[in-house]
């Protein structure tokens, strides 16, 4: 998390920098900084708070130069303030940083000994103070990069600029991104494509371990030895119109809105549209024989990967083992040779999602990972990838990118079922129909949104909310709780239906809303009684279902969406399209900041 942004050419750096900033924002939002090179002079503009604050500061205070580095924080070490905030610096370097410097406390008490002073509470500054040292040592700035490099242990990714040494940025990761961008006499360094989109579409990838040196004509990598390396230039796809809010008031509320959009996307690159076959690119193992699947990821993705597992265990009878990226991690779980791992990411870069999928690397299962971002470190380090076709998701909060997850999952899903002979010609033919019909249907659940906003009154009313569900419709709860919670800040939980009534029946009363996930089909009547049992106690029902079970459901609720009717495969798709609407919705009454809420941030590249 926290976004880098550099440039070393012939413009004004600050507005460009700048700039990035603005795409990177969703990294994180705690503070905000940029440095350049004023006649050779370190200047630094910081402020603590969104970029909107340092963009005040830069107004009174400008900042000329046409080196210049920038950073929005995501506070690990230290208080998100104006004296924490990136760039770090001295007289003779700034830097700016995202990852976490393990090390930090021996490096500093050893600079400290040796009369370093430092101004921060972050592990960041040791980046710098160490620099700084050999610098005032005699070393150049890249014998004093380098050396210091050596030191550092933990997670990073690096910008660094000199005094004195106009048009040389040196760069380097270790566990975070860091791309470099090629223009014509100006060099750019990004955490990510999307920073460099208006810039210029030659991006270069660091390796990890990879080192920079950056000057307006060209790029030198080195390895992690420091041996010279090539780095393949690659040309992105990304257009910089794509990130615009389009006369949405948040990107979450366009997000939503291109659910249909990235569906049919999704399904164009999965599906034969002359066979209406799944086609799946060749995978690195027979999806006929593997014994088990192991699937991981974090935050919503990993409740799409729950769906995931509903799916490729009824369907293709393949049994799943799956955990969040960063209990999977570390509890060494004795996963069954020949199995495969299955990764979902949006990002690509999550840094728990990342060491899982090294871990199962590691331990010799190939890996197919589900990501948004194709030129990202796991799309790199995956045996496969199979492709949401999202375009870029701005909102903190995930919309779209989990939609296209589930499409491809689905996809996966028919195509194992037909591998390993549990799906006939017919139930493929039946359950691909299923898809093409969802992004039709998934424009249909906007028809809803005024009803949907009528129960976000009674939801943004309430301090704690349960969500329910069964069967593949509980992971949507899920999904929805954890919405609710990250954008409105209201309390809410979701469960399982039939396990309610072996503890939070307790918590049951007027106070407590329960948004119910209950499409109609072999689950309904089950969770049908449960509500019965909730209501029986006093509790407010709000339920999503659909046209079928919309008339039973209206005798208990206080409100029923009835949302589209689809085949029983693809309703949580459908389903989770009116959750997250009812997060937005509450979060809209809520007043809170809908796109960028308080603590959070997009992409999280520490562990
Ligand atoms: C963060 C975001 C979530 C996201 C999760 C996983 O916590 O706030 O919205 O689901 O990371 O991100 P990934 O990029 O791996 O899907």
């Amino acid at each position: 998390m926290c976004g880098i942004c550099g440039v070393v050419g012939h413009r004004p750096a600050t507005p460009i920098v700048f700039e990035g900033l603005r795409r990177l924002e969703y990294r994180g939002y705690d503070s905000a900084g940029i440095a350049t090179l004023d006649e050779g002079r370190i200047e630094r503009r910081r402020a603590a708070g969104k970029l909107d604050n340092l963009a005040a500061v830069l107004e009174t205070q400008p900042l000329y130069g046409t080196t210049g580095i920038g950073h929005t924080r995501w506070a690990t070490h230290g208080a998100p303030t104006e004296n924490n905030a990136h760039p770090h610096g001295t007289s003779r370097v700034a830097i700016v940083h995202n990852g976490i410097i393990e090390n930090f406390e021996t490096l500093r008490t050893e600079l400290e000994a040796e009369g370093q002073v430092f101004e921060t509470e972050t592990d960041s500054e040791t980046i710098a103070q160490m620099v700084d040292y050999y610098l005032a040592a005699g070393q150049s700035p890249r014998e004093a990069a380098f050396a210091t490099l050596r030191r550092l242990e933990g997670a990073y990714a690096v910008a660094m600029i000199f005094a004195g040494h106009e048009g040389l940025m040196i760069g380097a990761r270790h566990g975070a991104p860091l791309a470099v961008g090629f223009g014509d006499g100006e060099m750019f360094l990004g955490s990510d494509s999307l920073a460099l989109a208006p810039l210029t579409r030659r991006i270069a990838y660091l390796d990890d371990g990879d080192c920079v040196v950056i000057t307006p004509e060209k790029a030198e990598f080195f390895d992690h030895t420091g041996e010279p390396v090539e780095r393949k230039i690659q040309v992105t796809a990304l257009i910089a119109g794509a990130v615009g809010k389009d006369g949405y008031r948040h990107y979450m509320e366009k997000e939503l809105h291109e659910h249909p959009l990235v569906i049919g996307q999704t399904l164009q690159r999965m599906v034969d549209p002359a066979t209406r076959k799944v086609v799946l690119p060749p995978l690195p193992c027979d999806l006929a024989t593997i014994p088990r699947g192991v699937i991981t990821a974090c935050g919503s993705a990993y409740y799409a990967g729950m769906i995931g597992r509903y799916w490729l265990e009824e369907i293709a009878r393949l049994p799943i083992d799956i955990d969040v990226a960063s209990e999977l991690r570390y509890r060494n779980p004795p996963l069954t040779p020949g199995s495969l791992g299955m990764l979902i990411s949006q990002s690509g870069e999550t840094a728990d999602t990342l060491a899982a999928l090294r871990a199962l690397k590691a331990i010799g299962l190939p890996v197919l990972s589900v990501l948004n971002a194709e030129h990202s470190t796991m799309a790199r380090e995956s045996d496969l990838v199979l492709g949401t076709v999202a375009g870029p998701e701005i909102s903190v909060a995930s919309t779209k990118a989990f939609t296209a997850q589930l499409t491809v999952l689905a996809c996966l899903t028919i195509a194992m079922g037909r591998a390993r002979g549990t799906l006939d010609e017919a139930g493929e033919d039946e359950l691909v129909t299923a898809l093409l019909d969802l992004p039709g249907k998934a424009a249909e659940v906007f028809s809803h949104q005024a009803d949907i906003r009528k129960m976000a009154g009674i939801v943004a009313e309430a301090r704690d909310v349960l969500y329910l569900g069964r069967g593949s419709a509980y992971p949507v709860a899920m999904e929805g709780a954890l919405k609710l919670k990250e954008i409105s800040y209201i309390h809410a939980e979701a469960y399982a239906a039939g396990e309610m009534k072996h503890g939070p029946i307790s918590l049951i009363d007027r106070t407590v809303p329960i948004v119910a996930t209950i499409p109609s089909g072999p689950l309904f009547e089950k969770t049908l009684s449960n509500l019965q049992e909730a209501k029986a106690r006093g509790g407010r029902l709000l339920a999503f279902t659909d046209e079928a079970g919309a008339e039973r459901l209206s005798a208990i609720a206080e409100h029923t969406i009835a949302l589209p009717e689809v085949h029983p495969f693809v309703t949580p798709v459908i389903q989770t399209i009116g959750v997250q609407i009812l997060a937005y919705e509450t979060a809209l009454l809520k007043g809170t900041d809908v796109d960028q809420p308080r603590n959070l941030a997009k992409s999280v590249t520490v562990e």
